[in-house]
């Protein structure tokens, strides 16, 4: 099969002396525009299923979505990490669910029994004698995906033949230089926001609001004191305040000083990216005292939900995480499991957390991208500024556009493995 050219590779588009707005109104709002995204960008996308080093073992597993297409990851008997769509070959029931340890080294499905192996070969079919006389299992292999591994954490792709090398391009000379086997991880928290995923996504390569929005709780820098750089359709952002690139703005990593002992082995300089927004939907933020990995899903043209998890120093984790009680924490709604604003006790500018202070701003953007007097204004020139608004807008319209190569599904039915 053809990947897709011109849209998985590294291309992408530099930052703009003039930017402007690229996508009109109904890109944030249009139930038909959300549906194109999870066919013709989320589709052909990569997706991050989390850290290679919560799979290093022969059986482990984890699932993911990547637009209408649901994947899993396993971890061979031979060591080998490998995506596969998690569709069962028999009718094509969903196999594994969640993330944990296959046992005996065999995915079963829960259906008729089709069991494979960690390879994805198809290994017992129950009554195969009397049901499926001229069957031959070695044409029913579960169907490959691709898989990338980049600064620890895994990629995949729905289709096979995906170039990583090419989308990852230069980010990898760049990438945070912590390591996933030195750190643990915190319980993962989800919010569900009722934004459109990309009004969450420009909010946060949007240099110019940390100095307001966030002047309580960031502080800053200025959008002349911090920068986005471009590495193909990703984006890296630095706080230049102190004349060099690093990681915090200036305000936070004074507080943060004098606390080294919780700093993570080998992340201690700072002079790295603080935030990788890789394309089009993980978010890695990170500096001496953390890495924190956010995963967003568009659920519906107004709707979307962001999974976090950071991972620091073992001792820098207070005792009872071992308990993961994230359901006493503000805004939590336990009927769903999921944080939300309108759970807050609080006024999301008192609770001293940007997290929620973005979140609240992304709602209202929203709510005015639903009027039909909503007109885009101008955008605030600069690479710490809002420039990087128009490069994310045009890296997206690349994967829309009606010439894109077709994908499986489209030009056809899914080609049977090459072995
Ligand atoms: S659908 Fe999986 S065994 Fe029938
Ligand atoms: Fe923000």
């Amino acid at each position: 099969m053809e990947p897709a050219h011109g849209t998985s590779s590294g291309a992408g588009h530099p930052i703009p002396a003039r930017p402007a707005q690229q996508l009109p109104r109904e890109a944030y709002v249009s139930p038909e525009w959300f549906k194109r995204e999870r066919r013709l960008l989320f589709g052909r996308a990569w997706v991050c299923a989390g850290p290679a080093h919560e799979l290093r073992g022969a059986g482990d597993f984890t699932t993911v979505a990547a637009g209408d297409h649901p994947l899993m990851v396993v971890r061979g008997e031979d060591g080998v990490l490998r995506a596969f769509h998690n569709l069962c070959r028999h009718r094509g029931t969903e196999l594994l669910e969640g993330s944990g340890r296959i046992k005996q080294s065999r995915i079963v499905c829960p259906y008729h029994r089709w069991t494979y192996g960690l390879d994805g070969a198809l290994h017992a079919v129950p009554l195969r004698a009397q049901c499926f006389a001229d069957l031959d299992t070695r044409k029913y292999p579960l169907l490959p995906a691709a898989l990338g591994e980049l600064g620890g954490l895994v990629f995949v792709h729905p289709d096979p033949g995906a170039d990583f090398v090419g989308w990852q391009g230069s980010v990898e000379g760049v990438v945070w230089p912590h390591r996933f086997d030195r750190m643990s991880a915190g319980p993962e928290i989800t919010y569900e926001i009722q934004c459109n995923w990309k009004v969450f996504v420009e909010n946060a390569i949007d240099g110019y609001h940390l100095a307001y929005l966030h002047r309580r709780t960031l502080g800053g820098p200025r959008a002349d004191h911090n920068l986005w750089d471009v590495h193909g359709r990703h984006l890296v952002w630095y706080s230049t305040e102190t004349g060099r690139k690093t990681c915090l703005p200036e305000g936070i990593a004074r507080s943060a000083a004098g606390s080294s002992a919780l700093l993570i082995e080998g992340a201690e300089s700072g002079e790295y990216g603080g935030v990788f927004v890789l394309f089009p939907s993980t978010i890695v933020t990170a500096s001496p005292g953390e890495l924190s990995v956010s995963r967003l899903q568009g659920m519906a043209a107004d709707t979307c939900r962001l999974s976090v998890q950071v991972w620091r120093r073992k001792q820098a984790w207070p005792q009872r995480l071992g308990g993961e009680d994230i359901t006493d924490a503000p805004g939590y709604d336990a009927a769903s499991g999921v944080f939300r604003l309108a759970y807050l006790p609080s006024h999301p500018l008192e609770t001293g957390d940007f997290h929620w202070e973005d979140v609240w701003v992304c709602e209202k953007m929203q709510r005015s991208l639903q009027s039909p007097s909503y007109r885009i204004g101008r955008l605030a020139v600069g690479p710490g500024a809002e420039a990087p608004l128009e490069v994310f807008q045009r890296n997206l319209l690349d994967y829309l556009a009606p010439a894109a190569s077709p994908m499986p599904g489209e030009s056809g039915p899914y080609p049977h493995p090459h072995h």
